[in-house]
């Protein structure tokens, strides 16, 4: 299977991830299911692709015909009966490996012959998940970032056993539907987007417990100094235009001093523990209730789309 023999797509788990990416497939013309094991998780998607689909003609990025057809051609189904004819499944279920393996499981049974599957999972190894599948060759990573209709980047991850014709078939789909792909070659933990990201919160965090910044300011460090350069330029880029002997000299002094906790962070886990998940509970480190919590995607959405013109157009 090549990219150009992909036309029919499962997008499985309907959740934050599932759902937006969905909306992606669906926008490019291809034939697109969600899958749910549970009909009410499929409403709130629908609701949600929906409201999204809105914002998109709301901004121009489409017009209204182009987000109905889209909105029309979309499937929702909670039967397994969809994993007997697809190109290509993208899992994006609940981030635990034994829930995914099963899912596998069950999957590689129905499906056809040469048909790609590939998973979500923000940081479960992809050579662990191969195992559950009866054609590993045919399976890998393809890591989308939230909201994954708005972000460029799919990060194609090789498990141990994966083909190279899966990589380029996905490669080339990430292509054809405007993403911006990458190939991460080892199937080291959390890739290489997550491992920097989660570097960047484990200090954050650091700072705030140990009262050096507030949280509302350490959010201010990154939207108005560190985040407008990364939104164009790379780590290596940064260093090439401030001079290597600079930041060499930086990270000598600083590179010891920086966090190194292997534990993930009191202040995150006691959050947790009460159930602040972030806007999906109406608070998390802010409080986003009243409205907030809408309000504060539609705002995400509105500069994403404003900066994707501006930097990928
Ligand atoms: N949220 C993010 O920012 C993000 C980013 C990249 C990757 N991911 C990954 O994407 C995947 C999904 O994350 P999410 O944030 O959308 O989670 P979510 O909790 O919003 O959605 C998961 C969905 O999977 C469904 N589900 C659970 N078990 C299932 C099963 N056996 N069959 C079908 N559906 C099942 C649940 O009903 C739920 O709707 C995870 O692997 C996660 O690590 C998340």
């Amino acid at each position: 299977m090549n990219s150009e023999d992909i036309r029919k797509i499962v997008i499985a788990g309907a959740g934050i991830m599932g759902a937006s990416m969905a909306q992606a497939f669906a926008l490019k013309g291809f034939d697109v299911t969600m899958y749910n094991h549970r009909e009410i998780t499929l409403e709130k998607a629908r609701n949600r692709i929906n409201a999204a689909m809105e914002t998109l003609v709301e901004n121009g990025e489409i017009t209204g015909e182009q987000g109905a057809l889209a909105l029309n051609s979309l499937k929702y189904t909670a039967s397994e009966d969809c994993f007997r004819d697809f190109d290509l499944l993208v899992e994006s279920i609940v981030e635990n490996a034994d829930i995914k393996k099963d899912f596998y499981r069950t999957v590689s049974g129905l499906a056809k012959e040469d048909a790609i599957i590939a998973t979500n999972t923000s940081a479960l190894p992809i050579t662990d998940l191969q195992e559950a599948v009866k054609a590993p060759e045919r399976f890998l990573g393809m890591h989308w970032f939230n909201p994954p209709n708005l972000i460029p980047l799919i990060e194609i991850i090789r498990g141990d056993k994966t083909g190279d014709d899966a990589v380029n078939a996905v490669y080339g789909i990430s292509e054809k539907i405007g993403k911006k792909p990458v190939v991460v070659k080892k199937d080291v933990k959390g890739f290489a987007a997550n491992r920097i990201q989660l570097a960047v919160l484990r200090e954050a965090l650091h700072l705030v417990e140990n009262d050096v910044i507030s949280i509302e300011d350490l959010d201010k460090v990154m939207k108005y100094g560190i985040g407008p350069r990364y939104a164009f330029l790379g780590p290596f880029e940064v260093v090439d235009l401030g001079g290597l002997d600079t930041f060499h000299s930086i990270g000598k002094g600083l590179f010891p001093d920086l966090c190194n906790a292997a534990e993930v962070s009191p202040l995150l886990s006691e959050l947790v523990d009460s159930g602040h998940f972030g806007v999906k509970a109406q608070k998390g480190f802010y409080d986003y209730g009243e409205g907030k919590d809408a309000e504060a995607i539609k705002r995400r959405d509105e500069i994403l789309l404003k900066l994707s013109k501006i930097l990928f157009e």
